[in-house]
C-alpha cells in the first residue's frame, strides 16, 4: 500500500488532477480518490462543451464530474469560462453569419463588440450561477498573453473584436453572479517566460487598478525533463503574491522530450531518463513546499502516464509525464515527491 499524495501533501497545499467523465469509473476512479482533493474537467467545461450553439447549454458530462467529486468529499476547479480555442464558432459571427473580425465599417465593428460582449456576459453568468457553490475556484479567462503579438496581447477574436474588454467583462460578470466567495483567476502556460510574466503582470495590475476581480493567476506548468528552471517557475509567482494574488499550479506536466524534439521513444523509456524526470520533480515539489504560502493547491493535467494530451501534442508519440505510469503503478517520479530525502 503506497502512501497518499493528498495526505503526504496535507500541510502543504490540495492536489488535483485534470480528468475526462469517463475516468470517474474503475481502476482510475480508485486512484483519484486516494490521490487527490481537487478535480478539474480536461474538456468538458470548455466554451464550446458546455454552450456549443447559443442559447443551447449541455450540462450532462459537467454535471457527472460535479457529482463524483461531490460523492467522494473532493472540489472541483472550472476550465474554463474564456479560452481562444475550444470555444464555439458562432460567439463571433454577426447576425448575418459573417465572421465579426472581418467587418470593416466601424459602426457595425461597434455594433459587433457589443454583441460578442452580451454573449459573453451570458456564457459566465449562466455558468457560475448553475455552479457557484460547487466550484473551488475559477479559470475565468485563459492564454490571453502572446509577447509575439501586438501588444503582446493574443491576437485571438477575442481581443481583435473587444480589445481587453472580454477579460474585464468576464471577470466582472463572473463576481456578480457568483459573489463574493468565488475565486477567479487567470490562466496561462509559460510564465516563467519573463516576457510573457511581464506582460501578464503589467495586465492584471491594470485590471486590478480598475477594479476588476482576480484572486489568481493559474500556472499552467507544461514543462518537460529540461526545462524551465525551478526558478523562474517558483520566481514568477513571488511576483504576483507581491500584487496579493493567490499562485495556483494549474497544469502541471513533464514531458519527456525537450520543447523542439520530434522524436518518438515508443514504450521502451530508458531508466536513466525517468530517473532524470525523478530527479526533476523532486526539485519542483521541495521549492513547492518551500513556498507553500504563495501556492493554492497544485494540479496535474491528468494523472497516470495512459491518458495524457502529451501522446498527441505537439506530434503523436508516447510520452509519460506524470508520477503514475500506464498500469497506475507508482513510478520514480512518485517516490521522489513523496518521500524526497
Ligand atoms: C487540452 C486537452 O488536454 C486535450 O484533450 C484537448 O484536445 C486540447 O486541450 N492548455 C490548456 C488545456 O489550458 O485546456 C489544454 O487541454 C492543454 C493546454
Amino acid at each position: 500500500e503506497i502512501p497518499s499524495l493528498a495526505e503526504t501533501f496535507a500541510g502543504y497545499f490540495p492536489i488535483g488532477a485534470a480528468i475526462e467523465p469517463s475516468q470517474t469509473e474503475g481502476l482510475k476512479a480508485e486512484l483519484l480518490k486516494k490521490h487527490v482533493n481537487w478535480l478539474v474537467a480536461e474538456n468538458v467545461m470548455k466554451p464550446e462543451a458546455i454552450q456549443p450553439m447559443e442559447g443551447s447549454f449541455n450540462w450532462t458530462n459537467a454535471d457527472r464530474l460535479v457529482a463524483f467529486a461531490k460523492e467522494n468529499g473532493m472540489e472541483v476547479r472550472f476550465h474554463t469560462l474564456v479560452w481562444h480555442s475550444q470555444v464555439g464558432a458562432w460567439f463571433f459571427k454577426d447576425a448575418e453569419g459573417k465572421p465579426m473580425v472581418d467587418e470593416t465599417d466601424e459602426a457595425k465593428r461597434e455594433a459587433n463588440k457589443k454583441l460578442l460582449l452580451k454573449r459573453l456576459d451570458t456564457h459566465v453568468r449562466t455558468i457560475v450561477e448553475r455552479y457557484k457553490n460547487d466550484i473551488h475556484s475559477w479559470d475565468v479567462v485563459n492564454e490571453v498573453i502572446e509577447p509575439a503579438d501586438p501588444d503582446g496581447m493574443r491576437a485571438s477574436e477575442w481581443y481583435k473584436i473587444t480589445g481587453t474588454d472580454f477579460i474585464e467583462t468576464a471577470f466582472r460578470a463572473a463576481r456578480e453572479a457568483g459573489g463574493p466567495e468565488v475565486k477567479l483567476y487567470i490562466n496561462d502556460y509559460g510564465t516563467d517566460n519573463p516576457a510573457k510574466r511581464d506582460r501578464l503582470y503589467e495586465l492584471v495590475k491594470e485590471m486590478l487598478d480598475k477594479g476588476v476581480p482576480i484572486d489568481g493567476v493559474g500556472h499552467q506548468t507544461h514543462i518537460d525533463v529540461y526545462g524551465p528552471t525551478v526558478d523562474s517557475i517558483v520566481g514568477s509567482m513571488e511576483k504576483f503574491a507581491e500584487l496579493g494574488l493567490d499562485n495556483l499550479v494549474t497544469e502541471l506536466d513533464m514531458s519527456l522530450y525537450a520543447w523542439n524534439d520530434r522524436r518518438d521513444l515508443g514504450n521502451d523509456i530508458p531508466d536513466d531518463l525517468l530517473q532524470k524526470q525523478a530527479d526533476r520533480y523532486r526539485e519542483l515539489f521541495e521549492a513547492f513546499r518551500a513556498n507553500k504560502d504563495m501556492i493554492g493547491g497544485v494540479v496535474f493535467w491528468g494523472i497516470a502516464d495512459d491518458h495524457t494530451w502529451l501522446n498527441s501534442f505537439p506530434v503523436t508519440r508516447t510520452n509519460a509525464p506524470f508520477l503514475f505510469d500506464k498500469q497506475l503503478h507508482a513510478k520514480p517520479a512518485f517516490w521522489a515527491v513523496v518521500d524526497p530525502a
